[in-house]
């Protein structure tokens, strides 16, 4: 049985999202690159060797699918690419929290960046070490503190002057000494979408140089912390290296200004932000950057560290939908209306998101349409993708292609739907990692009056 060709058009920028598969299909030979392959074998669609209708059946949609191969294979290419500096990699687990993919990532020797209480409870469930993790961002409670200082954490990110103070206070209460590294916000333009770019002196943060010179002195005159780092993570999907460069170097020549007021640091955190394809953006020049921060680094004495999160989960999953009604000609509009709404995947609406669609089972005698994909909840902004060229029929299933990073992490119950089951593929056996919610779940937290 010959194999449908799979790809997007790579003609104009050299990008091909999908692999084209020539030969008959023998999935497990032609699924080198999961991450970039989906497969037709006897006219239906396999991603890392699964069957998609299979899993639609088997159980039910929406369903997010994430490939392990892919995943690995992206932590090992970055992994390989920093191999001739002293670097750490620590997996941004928003981007993706489910225990399994922690638990997968811990297996290849990532630490962790965390951002919550919770993610430290998960990253501790997945078997991870708390001592391998990062705490970053702008709003730790004492609580989250607490328990990041009694399970022993590498290092908190600290992101302003009165957070650093009550880390101090917590330390001191309980007779902990924690490493600690100061966010600086370096006002770099990350040339990424708006929401995404966290670097800019606008955005919440982070602290100004000059702020920060005096953090420093403070942390470094306490006897409750021990200051580490210095870190700063400036944007989210960037596809230029050049200001994650124009950081990294602000960072050293801050680190070589403290240490002539005789302050040392051990690290240098750049955080993540690497970019992926998700249609035809310019790929993350990886090997570029890597020769260049390698030139930066080494002799510095210093370790380099790295936060990625979407750059190992993005490509790795997809998000498996099911077409309920097709409503056309509506005053001049094609709606295909899906089982996955905004709140299995918010992306489109929120950043407006181009996701690549991907018809599951085509059947040639559908005509094609410029469809706009979209989800039952009650909101305009509800949508998976607009104007896209397709056949579609009702009943048919759609794999929502790159939602495996701030998918599944990002979805709601919103119009009290049951959030998305998630199922792992490795080694060619589909796995259930997280079971379709149910409405008794939802309810369970609610006291109803007697
Ligand atoms: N480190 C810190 C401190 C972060 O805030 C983030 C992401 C990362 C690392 C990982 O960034 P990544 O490598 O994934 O770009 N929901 C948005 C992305 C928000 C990113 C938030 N911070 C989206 O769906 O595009």
């Amino acid at each position: 049985m010959p194999s449908r060709k799979l790809g997007i058009d790579c003609r104009s920028s050299c990008i091909c999202v999908y692999q084209v598969i020539e030969e008959p299909a023998n999935y497990k030979l032609l699924s080198e690159e999961p991450s970039r392959t989906l497969q037709e074998v006897e006219g239906d669609t396999y991603f890392d060797g699964v069957s998609l209708e299979k899993i639609a059946n088997e159980i039910g949609t929406p369903t997010y699918l994430y490939s392990a191969k892919s995943l690995m294979k992206q932590y090992r290419e970055l992994e390989a690419a920093f191999r001739r500096v002293d670097s750490k990699i620590f997996y941004s687990v928003k981007a993706n929290s489910n225990v399994n993919i922690i638990s997968l990532l811990k297996q290849l020797n990532s630490g962790f960046d965390i951002v919550s209480g919770g993610e430290l409870h998960r990253v501790i469930a997945a078997g991870g070490d708390p001592r391998a993790t990062i705490f970053s961002g702008v709003g730790k409670s004492v609580s989250e503190i607490d328990l990041a200082l009694k399970v022993g954490i590498d290092c908190f990110n600290i992101e302003s002057a009165p957070e650093l103070d009550r880390i101090i206070e917590r330390s001191r209460v309980l007779g902990k000494k924690p490493d600690i590294s100061v966010r600086i916000n370096p006002d770099i333009d990350a040339l990424t979408h708006p929401y995404i770019s966290t670097g800019l002196k606008e955005n919440k943060f982070g602290v100004d140089q000059v702020s920060a010179l005096q953090l420093f002195k403070s942390a470094q005159a306490s006897m409750y912390v021990e200051l580490v780092g210095i870190d700063a993570h400036i944007g989210s999907q960037m596809g230029s290296e050049k200001p994650l460069i124009d950081s990294l170097l602000r960072l050293l020549q801050f680190a070589g200004e403290l240490e002539a007021q005789g302050i040392q640091l051990k690290h240098l955190n750049i955080g993540g932000g690497f970019g992926v394809p998700y249609k035809d953006e310019k790929i993350f020049p990886l090997q570029k950057f890597a020769m260049a921060v390698e030139k930066i680094m080494n002799g510095t004495g210093k370790q380099l560290r790295i936060e990625p999160g979407r750059y190992l989960t993005a490509n790795a999953g997809l998000l498996l939908t099911r077409v309920e009604y097709l409503k056309k000609d509506n005053n001049g509009k094609h709606f295909a209306i899906t089982d996955a709404a905004m709140n299995d995947l918010i992306r489109p609406a929120l950043y407006d998101a181009w996701h690549q669609v991907w018809p599951v089972n085509p059947q040639t005698e559908s005509l094609s349409k410029d469809w706009d994909i979209v989800g039952p909840i009650c909101e305009s902004a509800d949508f998976l993708a607009k104007n896209r060229n397709l056949s579609l029929y009702e009943g048919g299933l759609l794999a929502v292609l790159s939602a495996g990073a701030y998918g599944m992490s990002l979805a709601s119950n919103y119009n009290s739907r049951n959030r998305a089951a998630e199922v792992l593929i490795e080694n060619g056996n589909a796995r259930l990692i997280r079971r379709r919610e149910t409405i008794e779940d939802q309810l369970a937290l609610e006291i109803i009056k007697e």
